[in-house]
């Protein structure tokens, strides 16, 4: 139970003031009663807002991210976050990505506001699979699947090896590339090291996540249980 107006501002429904506003002016009803006592203490199931339900009180997102939206939240180029209904961006704790994608790389990101899901889906001790669609400048050599499945292949100012990843090589110049790991620019670095370019990168799945019938900018809501890691 909390108070109804705190409920309705982290939900981001607005400002402490303009929640006390709908409340005083009867939109907000408990067990469909109207409430004008914004102090009430109340469960979230049973607020309505003009007789609609409250949004979730923890959101887990999939979105389809396309090229040059960024996954930052005070960059000045245009937002991941800038895909979701305004209200949504006003919710408190924030929505953030789980990892990051470059601006330039497409496809499958999840958004959330539930920070142990988050910490748990990108711990390093965790290793979450990633799956990438990869087109690259130059065509495969041929010894790029064994050389990423070692374990042994350092990228540059990286202490550590990364561990194995696995290269399924489509023709000369497409592949996918399934990563357990989440290190910065890491599959543009891998193709770096092995003397080769990115051209374009898609994340076709995290974890067991993907795309769906999805377009690009589009987003829908998950559940955890749906999300097998
Ligand atoms: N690896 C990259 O190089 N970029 C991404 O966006 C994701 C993985």
């Amino acid at each position: 139970m909390d108070r109804l107006d705190k409920i309705l501002t982290s939900l981001g429904y607005g400002s402490r003031k303009e929640v006390q506003h709908l409340i005083k002016n009867g939109h907000v009803a408990v067990c469909g009663a109207v409430s004008k006592d914004a102090k009430q203490k109340v469960n979230h199931a049973d607020v309505t807002i003009d007789g609609e339900p409250l949004d979730p009180q923890t959101l887990i997102i999939v979105l389809y991210k396309p090229m040059n939206y960024v996954c930052s939240h005070n960059d000045a180029g245009r937002l991941v976050y800038s895909l979701l209904p305004p209200r949504w961006q006003k919710r408190n704790p924030k929505i953030s990505t789980i990892g990051r994608l470059d601006g330039d790389t497409t496809g499958v990101i999840l958004l959330t506001d539930d920070g142990a899901l988050n910490h748990a889906l990108t711990s390093p001790k965790k290793h979450v699979a990633k799956l990438y669609e990869v087109t690259l400048a130059s065509p495969i050599r041929g010894d790029e699947a064994d050389i990423f499945s070692s374990g042994t292949l350092m990228l540059n100012g990286d202490d550590k090896p990364c561990r194995g990843a696995k290269l399924t090589i489509i023709d000369s110049y497409n592949a996918t590339v399934e990563l357990t790991e989440g290190r910065y620019h890491q599959v543009k670095r891998m193709f770096a090291a092995v003397g080769n370019k990115v051209v374009k990168l898609h994340r076709k799945q995290f974890a067991n996540i993907g795309i769906g019938d999805l377009q690009e900018g589009q987003y829908k809501i998950i559940c955890k249980e749906d999300i097998l890691f």
